[in-house]
């Protein structure tokens, strides 16, 4: 029989103890640090993994994270709908706003509708726009139009992109469309492009948008062993210039890759104006008034008209035929907004 003495029985005791809570902190920690994992694969998971994940939110038993698996991938490809053939890239519309402007929100909504109910070979509909938005108080008309996005967005599958522009704004810089694109066009990495058009505007024909992206060989990534991608009839290198540009080429083409040693490659690029018909499927308003003045060619109008603004930021409505539909279409998408009180005011201030 061997006697313990009490001191041994303490030591014992206590250290039975130590154990115990050194074992309960390591599975605590442990437990902390998975979250954690969890939370990182979270958010740096692409916007269209995050989607695909989205597409299956039905399956209420789908690990959160099974998009890593490969065979997520396989089921996102099953859930593309019928495309076209030639839409074997993986593409994305974009429209970005850096001021809220209501009017503005407005005519993306409807683009995206359009886009939605006329049916698109091109996936991925994006709106990019500062994070800041979230948080920020903003006047009345603009939080409405806001949610008014929001809601838009579940019904016609608009992803938003929330860009945090504290790295421009903390450096002193205003917030303009081409540096809200600098920062965030990181996002674009898992597109093999990504179409770009300047809101206010309006689509005509969604077959020939899409085929601005479908009917002709991209730039991509730029390879020395393939001519297209550095010599390209249809896509002209326009840099994106955030330092010295205020405002995006109303139609830009956005290719991003990640390259050796870590570094990433952003290409630009505008149409080919002079290349017939190319040219123009993007157009101000001028194009449709050309296609009207002939013999009412289907042909020859637009698939995307953009419209101008003037030096206040309002759309010129003067030599636009399309004006008056489009606002009446934005009314449709954006019910219980006032989006012709700006240009009354506007208006007063000429007649006092
Ligand atoms: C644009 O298209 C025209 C007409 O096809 C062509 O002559 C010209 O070389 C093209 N521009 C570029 C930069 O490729």
């Amino acid at each position: 029989m061997v006697l313990l003495t009490h001191s041994t029985v303490s030591v014992i005791v206590s250290t039975g103890i130590f154990f115990l809570f050194t074992s309960l902190l390591f599975l605590s920690g442990y437990a902390l640090q998975q979250q954690s994992v969890r939370n990182i694969q979270h958010a740096i998971r692409p916007p269209d993994q995050a989607k695909a994940a989205g597409h299956l939110y039905k399956r209420s038993t789908q690990d959160p994270l099974s998009y890593l698996d490969t065979d997520a991938d396989q089921e996102r490809q099953e859930l593309q709908p019928e495309s076209t053939p030639g839409a074997t890239g993986n593409y994305a519309y974009l429209q970005l706003l850096s001021e809220p402007d209501p009017s503005n929100i407005c005519s993306a909504i409807l683009f995206f509708k359009q886009l939605s109910t006329a049916g698109t070979a091109i996936q991925d509909h994006l709106f990019m726009y500062p994070q800041e938005w979230d948080t920020m108080s903003l006047s009345k008309p603009i939080a409405a139009a806001l949610s008014l996005l929001r809601a838009a967005s579940l019904k016609y599958g608009i992803w938003l992109l929330p860009i945090d522009m504290t790295a421009a704004t903390s450096a002193g810089y205003t917030t303009t469309d081409t540096k809200l694109l600098r920062l965030g066009q990181i996002q674009f990495m898992q597109y093999d492009g990504v179409l770009y058009l300047q809101t206010p505007g309006m689509l005509l024909d969604s077959a020939k948008l899409d085929a601005m992206l479908l009917s002709r060989p991209l730039p991509l990534r730029h390879d020395k062993s393939r001519i297209e991608s550095y010599n390209n009839e249809a896509w002209i290198p326009v840099p994106l210039r955030s330092e010295r540009d205020a405002d995006l080429p109303p139609v830009y083409l956005i290719t991003v890759n990640n390259i050796d040693n870590g570094h990433i490659e952003a290409r630009g690029h505008i149409p080919n104006v002079s290349l017939d018909g190319f040219g123009r499927i993007v157009t101000g308003p001028w194009g449709v008034q050309l296609a009207y003045d002939g013999n009412h060619d289907q042909d020859k109008q637009p698939g995307y008209v953009f419209f101008e603004r003037d030096n206040e930021g309002q759309v010129k409505w003067a030599h636009n035929p399309l004006f008056g539909s489009w606002r009446a279409q934005q009314y449709e998408v954006c019910d219980g907004l006032d989006l012709d009180d700006v240009m009354v005011d506007h208006d007063d201030e000429y007649d006092t």
